[in-house]
């Protein structure tokens, strides 16, 4: 079993990376790839990533490469295409800081964020669908009493949002929106907690809160994603939106879902109702589309703790699952797609690498 550390006569830089931990791997294992083929190509790749003992990390590799070249070898990538796209990553991973996640924002506008959550929160009839959690959701909200305002004054047309979980008292929710310019509070340069808050549910597992009515806003769009999504004549708003996250934890469960609660007010926003349809970031599911109503009651507004006469109704009940029926809905979603994965089988012979399908 000849490792590389029993070659006589190594460079002190092969010495010196074995030392800082680079695997010392028996080179008999390792598929001799001489004037590879594209496709050979993609089946040595496959195999040299093969001896990571972690099962799932080797099958996410391998799925990953062989997507990978084959995305490669079907559009015929040209070098400046290549060139292109590792210029437009590294620019993508420059414009990030402790405040922008500019690889999210990446991953959202490819609707790969929406896909993920999809394949995570699998959701039987009837239980809240979730959705995207965005860039806006910070740890240290406010926490506020039942019927409390999230919102400061002069920030949007009042809003009274409440509802039921099904039932779960002593619910940790946190929710979050813009303001009446489509600005989330963490955006300004001088971040004051606004138009976000925790509450929980009392022990009916009722909720309420006032806020203000959300408005459709731009997702950051002044870096390459931006850049990207002008390139591609694609618009990028969202339509107005309540952000929730559910958080409950007794002694032996815990449940966590995020979801989220598009607002449309019909004849007055018709623009916003447009854009309920084509979400930049692919969010929008219909279970999680609520109407506002006005209320024009002025003792009915006194009594809710609001200044003016009238206010917009959010009503919005949630149904979450448990800890132990989600982890069984997301096994149903894993078991699905590694039956649909076909693994080739390495073989190493002599100096070239056999491959086979197994069935
Ligand atoms: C949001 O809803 O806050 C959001 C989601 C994805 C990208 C940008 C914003
Ligand atoms: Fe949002």
């Amino acid at each position: 079993m000849p490792k590389l550390s029993d070659v006589a006569h190594l460079g002190k830089a092969v010495t010196d990376s074995l030392q800082r931990g680079a695997p010392d791997i028996d080179m008999d294992t390792v598929p001799k790839m001489l004037d590879l083929s594209a496709e050979g190509l993609t089946d040595n790749v496959i195999a040299v990533n093969a001896n990571t003992g972690n099962q799932r990390q080797k099958l996410v590799m391998e799925v990953l490469v062989r997507h990978l070249h084959a995305f490669a070898s079907e559009v015929a990538l040209t070098t400046e295409e290549w060139k292109t796209a590792i210029e437009f990553l590294t620019k993508t991973g420059q414009t990030c800081s402790d405040i922008r996640q500019e690889f999210i924002l990446l991953s959202d506008v490819f609707g790969l964020s929406a896909l993920v959550d999809i394949l995570n929160h699998p959701k039987p009839e009837g239980a809240t669908e979730s959705t995207l959690l965005g860039p806006f959701f910070v740890e240290d909200a406010k926490t506020i009493s039942l019927g409390e305002s999230i919102a400061s004054e002069g920030k949007g047309e009042p809003m009274l949002v409440r509802g039921r979980g099904n039932p779960i008292m002593r619910c940790m929710i946190d929710t979050w929106e813009t303001d009446q310019d489509g600005f989330y509070d963490t955006q300004y340069t001088e971040y004051e907690n606004d138009c976000r808050g925790r509450l929980y549910t009392d022990a009916n597992g009722r909720y309420a809160f006032r806020g203000i009515l959300p408005v459709a806003y731009p997702i950051p769009n002044d870096g390459p994603v931006g850049q990207l999504l002008r390139t591609m004549h694609r618009h990028v708003f969202r339509p107005a939106h309540l952000h929730f996250s559910f958080v409950t934890a007794s002694s032996s469960l815990l449940r966590r879902f995020i979801s989220g609660v598009t607002s449309s007010s019909r004849g007055r926003h018709i623009s916003v109702d447009q854009l309920i349809g084509s979400d930049a970031v692919f969010g929008v599911k219909s279970s999680l589309i609520v109407e506002t109503t006005r209320v024009t009651d002025p003792d009915e507004a006194r009594r809710l703790g609001f200044s003016s006469d009238s206010f917009h109704l959010v009503e919005y009940d949630f149904v979450l699952l448990t800890k132990e029926e989600a982890a069984f809905e997301q096994a149903k979603v894993r078991h699905a797609a590694s039956s649909r994965i076909v693994h080739p089988q390495v073989e190493v012979v002599g100096t070239s690498v056999a491959l086979r399908s197994l069935p």
